[in-house]
């Protein structure tokens, strides 16, 4: 099967890409650093000609202010319109869990305008909504560390290994269009605040965690279960401290 990764050397698009070519499929790595922008269009016709499946895993590279609502909703608009002039049968997307329900928030706000962008398109689809990263809890940490300490929501989280999103998405790439949201998410559910404590004890950062209601998340603020995924979710697989132990962090110190 021809599939072309748009966002293909990015954290999951370059784990979604060895896991397609290991099966023998002809897939190919699309982004910016390839000739290929969804923003401006450059090299996106040429980069999809004959691919039966596109699998969407790009992200904004500016993650605050207005700029994600912007990416995802230009780039959502060029990449359906080339595929469906290329005559793409299934457009496969990764999303966030909680989107649709945090609309205050730029980024999500765009995930949502992405997806809406998706259901319109009249491409096949299937929009995987997945946890957050057990990856991304670094960047949570430097977008909300100030001195020496960290404001942090309560709400809970249930995060997951970016591997075993990436894992998913491979399998869904190949099967037939869902045309609906499916979600995944990782094994345990924690408060955000305490899993970031948990992460900061173990890479040995010395920060301090202080739990607020109102602490700012991507521009919005969080209910209990704004993060969490529905009753339906896929529950999957590696857990916190087996992904730490063989993550980059183990024993590097901070
Ligand atoms: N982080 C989380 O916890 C989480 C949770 C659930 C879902 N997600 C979703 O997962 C997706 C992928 O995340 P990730 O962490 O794998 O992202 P990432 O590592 O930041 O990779 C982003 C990819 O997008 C490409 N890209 C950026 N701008 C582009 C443009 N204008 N045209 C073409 N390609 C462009 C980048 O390559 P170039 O720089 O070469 O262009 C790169 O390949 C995102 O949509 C995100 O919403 C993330």
């Amino acid at each position: 099967m021809k599939i072309v990764v748009i966002g293909g050397n990015g954290l999951v698009g370059r784990n979604i890409v060895r896991r397609l070519q290991a099966k023998g499929h002809d897939v190919s790595a699309a982004s910016r650093g390839s000739g290929v922008d969804i923003i401006t269009g450059k090299g996106l016709r040429q980069a999809l000609a004959g691919a039966e499946v596109v699998v969407d895993v790009t992200n904004s590279p500016v993650r605050d202010g207005p700029a994600p609502y912007e990416f995802f909703k230009k780039g959502g608009e060029n990449l359906l319109e080339a595929e469906a002039a290329e005559g793409v049968s299934h457009h496969v997307s990764l999303s966030v869990v909680g989107t649709g329900r945090l609309d205050d928030s730029p980024y999500f706000r765009g995930k949502a305008a992405q997806e809406e962008l998706i259901r319109k398109s009249g491409i096949p689809y299937t929009i995987l909504h997945a946890t957050q990263f057990f990856e991304f809890l670094l960047e949570i940490v430097e977008l909300s560390v100030y001195k020496q300490s960290l404001r942090l929501s309560p709400a809970y989280i249930q995060p997951i290994a970016s591997a075993d999103v990436a894992a998913s998405l491979a399998e869904l790439a190949v099967r037939p269009a869902k045309n609906a949201i499916v979600e995944i998410a990782g094994p345990e559910r924690q408060r955000l605040s305490e899993i970031i404590q948990r992460f900061l004890t173990e890479i040995e950062a010395p920060y301090e965690v202080v739990t607020d209601i109102l602490a700012p998340y991507y521009g919005t603020t969080l209910d209990d279960d704004s993060l969490l995924p529905g009753e339906g979710a896929r529950i999957c697989c590696t857990d916190f401290q087996t992904w730490i132990g063989q993550s980059e962090y183990w024993g590097a110190g901070w």
